[in-house]
């Protein structure tokens, strides 16, 4: 029996791993921590939260002392990292908030672990899930590799490449056993709607408009969170101690060329008139700083772990759209923000 503490289970990503460890993996006792802050929310796990593998724990990483007795009560096996204020736009208008969290709630985590881990680090691993983002930005051409030097602009980018060079700290200076992996943009269910691909979604559906930064020129590398939780599975289970892996999906998108293939979908699945979407397109002032490309080269987990992402992009952009349509509830509380005040006071009275 393996005892996982995942961290930021509530939120988008965290969530499609805390589901696929409680699904796959019967015989380990899965503990999602989450502080839900205003982008953690349990609604994203209702379907497991009655599972016996799982348990919720409400907590802030940023809080050491609760860290370490967390860790001395619980004796996690493992531990998988993903609690993080996760959006550049916020990172711009509050970089404090990045570093608090980012960086100084991973260094408990792994000061923690470090603690009641005591040097045995047999089959006790600390993975850290990061972003693509460390990389800096890149030109017309080319892709980043687990070599290319990093090189962040944004204050959540340069957060959390901090972590991660805590995270190699850890494991040069102290032996713990760390893996990484930097991960392109996802997409997918349960996406919060501040991020480009659920807010163009929602806007579209109420007839709002849709934001462009900018000329729309800028191109990210799109992968499905599903394939995202998967290549996290593979990593955590067969990567050697101290690896680092690039997650991505071969997948570049113009940001305008995206917007308006979702456009292309919306007007099919609501019965509207082609081109009547696209005339919710709005071109704003560019984001300070805004990095021009991303793009991922992965080469080394198809031929080591013998990861490929599933899902095509239009397939998987279609699922996506449909999951948000027929999840209208979801949709709502998220943007009245009432999950946040009926889950965060159940959970305060415990
Ligand atoms: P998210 O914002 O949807 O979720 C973050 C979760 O962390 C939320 O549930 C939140 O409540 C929790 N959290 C925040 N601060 C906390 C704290 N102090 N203590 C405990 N919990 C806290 O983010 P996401 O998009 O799911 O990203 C998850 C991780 O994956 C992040 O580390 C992010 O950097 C990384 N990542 C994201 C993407 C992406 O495209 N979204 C791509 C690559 C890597
Ligand atoms: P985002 O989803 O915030 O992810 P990230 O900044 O981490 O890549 O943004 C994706 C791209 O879309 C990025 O180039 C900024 C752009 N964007 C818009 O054009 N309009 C928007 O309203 C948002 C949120 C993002």
């Amino acid at each position: 029996m393996k005892k996982i503490l995942i961290t930021g289970g509530a939120g988008f990503i965290g969530s499609h791993v805390v589901r696929r460890f409680v699904n796959n993996y019967p015989n380990y006792q899965i503990v999602n921590l989450d502080k839900l802050t205003y982008a953690g929310n349990l609604a994203n796990l209702t379907d497991v939260e009655n599972s016996p593998n799982y348990r919720f724990v409400k907590a802030d990483i940023t809080d050491a002392t609760a860290m370490n007795e967390l860790f001395e009560s619980e004796n996690f096996d493992s531990v998988i990292h993903l609690a993080a204020e996760s959006h550049v736009d916020r990172s711009i208008t509050d970089p404090t908030a990045f570093v608090i969290t980012n960086v100084i709630g991973t260094v408990n985590l792994l000061n923690a672990a470090r603690e009641y881990w005591k040097g045995d680090y047999n089959k006790k691993r600390f993975y850290h899930v990061s972003t693509d983002e460390v990389y800096g930005a890149l030109g017309e051409e080319g892709m980043f590799t687990e070599t290319t030097s990093y090189d962040p602009h944004s204050p959540y980018s340069a957060s959390k490449a901090s972590s991660d060079h805590f995270v190699r700290a850890y494991h040069d200076t102290y032996g713990l056993d760390c893996v990484i992996s930097n991960c392109s943009n996802n997409y997918g269910s349960h996406h919060f709607p501040e991020k480009l691909i659920p807010l163009a979604i929602n806007n579209i559906k109420n007839n709002k408009p849709v934001p462009v930064y900018g000329k729309g020129e800028n191109v990210r590398d799109w992968l499905w969170v599903e394939d995202h939780a998967r290549a996290i599975d593979v990593i955590f289970h067969q990567a050697k101690t101290g690896q680092t892996y690039n997650i991505g999906g071969h997948n570049e998108w113009k940001n305008i060329d995206l917007i308006n293939l979702l456009c292309q979908i919306m007007d099919e699945k609501l019965g509207r008139e082609a081109g009547e979407s696209a005339k919710l397109i709005t071109y704003v002032t560019d984001r300070a700083g805004h990095d021009l490309r991303y793009a991922i080269d992965s080469t080394k987990l198809q031929n080591e772990l013998d990861w490929v992402p599933s899902l095509q992009f239009e397939e998987g952009l279609a699922k996506t759209v449909d999951w948000y349509l027929t999840n209208n509830e979801w949709l709502e509380n998220v943007t009245s923000g009432n999950y946040q005040s009926y889950y965060a006071k159940q959970y305060d009275n415990k």
